[in-house]
């Protein structure tokens, strides 16, 4: 049977190279059950050594000379070792009488003396010891693995967490940073929607009053005849066709204006401006276009969008006063992620239009309120603060956006971004127009509107195109009147009005005479209205030619 490997660590190795010592003590150990290994002469020792022993019986004779080795290892052991060696010594008596063991117990450390000759039980006991110190020594170190492990563990533990928490601590920075932008966009489009209801109300309440105002004026530039009268008469009326066009303006910014978009190709657009650009700039500012050859259609109100071009030049002609400079029109195609600002479009494809300055820029604060309608840091009388709302505005409604590069003392770039649209098809060209038919008729129109200084200036107006007139202040008087007045042709119908309102009446109509043609009157794009054919709505104030147009049109239709 193959005896039990023998490993290196339990061994004890013998070095006694002379007599008989080397065999007596095998066989004494061979006794006990300890494995033993016998070493020829010291570098056979030292190999034995390094790779593993339990102790040493070493014959003190058998250092001599070759020390240095084994000190060496000994100084390299590891914590927990303290090498056990069991000298075999020559002389008898005391360390006081062997000057050299005590050399040898300062060089070796664990270390006991035997007395030549020994007597065998005495080696046993001695033996014996030392490999129960040697196995303490390797349980110690067991432990001491056992705990470097659990540190290790703990190490990788914290190290973990540490990591964990750092990387929790990025995601919160990055959701608290998230989250201060996404509430100061809302408190920025909060406002923005708060000045729109604001403004579509006060523009809505002037639209009526213009409307009496540029209605009587009309009334009686025609009966007039006194030539001073006469030129204050139309003074009167420009001053109400600008102060008509603040009003619409107000309603643009307020996304309540009567849009007619269509597929338009802004570079076309663009070059056919490039004249009236250039003289409304003047000659110190150099106008560049630079259009993206292959350009998608845009959608959007074709007059409307020449209108904001004409704003945007105009306050970059502002912005460069002195010193003359260059306006960049640009034109691209683009397509967008998610918006980090409230006037920003929606992710998606948009025709951009920018229009660069290289004038003086915007403050922060000038910057975050340039939407705002009536804000301007311009002289009273020189800007109304109307020109960037009416832009932002026409934006929203059409489905767009638009954003604000700028740097103080660099200038400015303004983008406007509109929805891509269907391919171009010619426009169709307007009807010629006719001169305004005032022959007397037999139609009866029934005129409705709640503000009776309206309604007046209404009813002037459509007796003068020649029609019979009957009135009513109330969608209710309206519906009485139709009872007893079979010979109503047609409704004018204000669409805006308290108790019952224009869309109300309009449906009470239709179903006691649902042939009866109505026609609404508005001072701004309801949302039920836009839907609505185009020929049932008249915008306030009135066009006189466009009233007898849309009138003939209904009746006829
Ligand atoms: N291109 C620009 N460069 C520098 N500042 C600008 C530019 N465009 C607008 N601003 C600033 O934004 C403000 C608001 O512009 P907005 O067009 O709405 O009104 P306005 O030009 O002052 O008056 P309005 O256009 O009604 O005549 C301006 O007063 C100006 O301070
Ligand atoms: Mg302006």
């Amino acid at each position: 049977v193959d005896p039990e490997p023998i490993r290196e660590a339990d061994r004890v190795l013998i070095l006694a190279p002379m007599g008989r010592d080397a065999m007596i003590a095998t066989s004494i150990l061979n006794e006990i059950g300890a494995p033993s290994v016998v070493c020829g002469d010291l570098t056979a020792f030292c190999r034995a050594l390094r790779a593993g022993a339990a102790a040493a019986v070493v014959a003190e004779e058998a250092l001599q000379g070759g020390l240095s080795e084994v000190v060496d290892w000994l100084g390299a052991q590891p914590a927990w070792s303290d090498f056990p060696f069991i000298l075999l010594s020559l002389r008898g008596g005391g360390l006081e009488r062997n000057p050299n063991a005590g050399r040898l117990m300062k060089a070796l450390g664990n270390v006991n003396f035997l007395e030549r000759p020994f007597h065998p039980t005495t080696l046993v006991s001695v033996v014996q010891t030392a490999l129960r110190g040697r196995r303490r020594q390797y349980e110690a170190r067991e432990r001491i693995e056992d705990i470097r492990q659990a540190e290790a563990l703990l190490e990788r533990r914290v190290q973990e967490r540490t990591a964990e928490l750092a990387s929790t601590n990025r995601q919160l920075a990055a959701q608290i940073a998230e989250r201060e932008r996404v509430e100061s966009a809302l408190r920025q489009s909060q406002r923005l929607e708060a000045v729109g209801q604001l403004t579509s109300g006060v523009a809505h309440d002037f639209n009526n009053l213009l409307t009496v105002v540029l209605g009587n004026v009309r009334q009686l530039q025609k009966t007039e005849t006194d030539s001073s009268a006469l030129r204050r008469l139309d003074m009167m009326a420009q001053a109400s066709e600008r102060a008509a066009k603040l009003t619409a303006q107000m309603l643009a910014f307020s996304r309540q204006q009567k849009l007619d978009p269509r597929s338009v190709d802004l570079n076309e657009t663009v070059s056919a401006m490039r004249d009236l650009l250039q003289s409304t700039l003047g000659g110190s500012i150099q106008v560049q276009t630079r259009f993206e050859p292959d350009l998608w259609p845009a959608m959007i109100d074709p007059t409307q969008i020449e209108l904001v071009i004409l704003n945007l030049a105009i306050n970059a002609r502002d912005a460069m006063e002195g010193g003359g400079g260059a306006l960049t029109i640009e034109t691209r195609n683009i397509t967008l992620a998610a918006p980090t600002q409230p006037e920003e479009p929606a992710a998606g494809d948009y025709v951009m239009l920018s229009v660069r300055d290289t004038g003086s820029g915007m403050a922060e604060d000038v910057r975050a309120k340039a939407f705002e309608p009536f804000f301007t840091t311009k002289a009273v009388g020189k800007g109304s603060g109307l020109g960037l709302s009416q832009v932002f505005g026409l934006a929203k409604q059409s489905g767009g956006g638009i954003s604000i590069d700028t740097r103080l003392g660099e200038g400015t770039t303004v983008s406007l971004y509109l929805p891509r649209g269907k391919a171009v098809v010619d426009a169709v060209s307007n009807a010629p127009k006719r001169g305004i038919d005032r022959r007397p008729k037999n139609d009866v129109i029934l005129i409705v509107d709640d503000d009776h200084l309206v309604r007046e200036v209404t009813v002037g107006l459509v007796r003068d195109l020649g029609y019979n007139v009957l009135e009513a202040g109330s969608g209710g008087a309206a519906l009485d009147t139709l009872d007893s007045h079979a010979e109503v042709r047609l409704v004018l119908l204000d669409f805006a009005m308290p108790g019952m309102n224009g869309a109300e009446v309009a449906r009470e109509i239709r179903l006691r005479r649902p042939e009866l043609p109505v026609l609404f009157a508005t001072g701004y794009a309801d949302a039920a209205l836009t839907e609505s054919d185009d020929d049932q709505i008249i915008q306030k104030p009135f066009a006189e030619a466009d009233l007898a147009d849309r009138l003939a049109r209904r009746l006829a239709g």
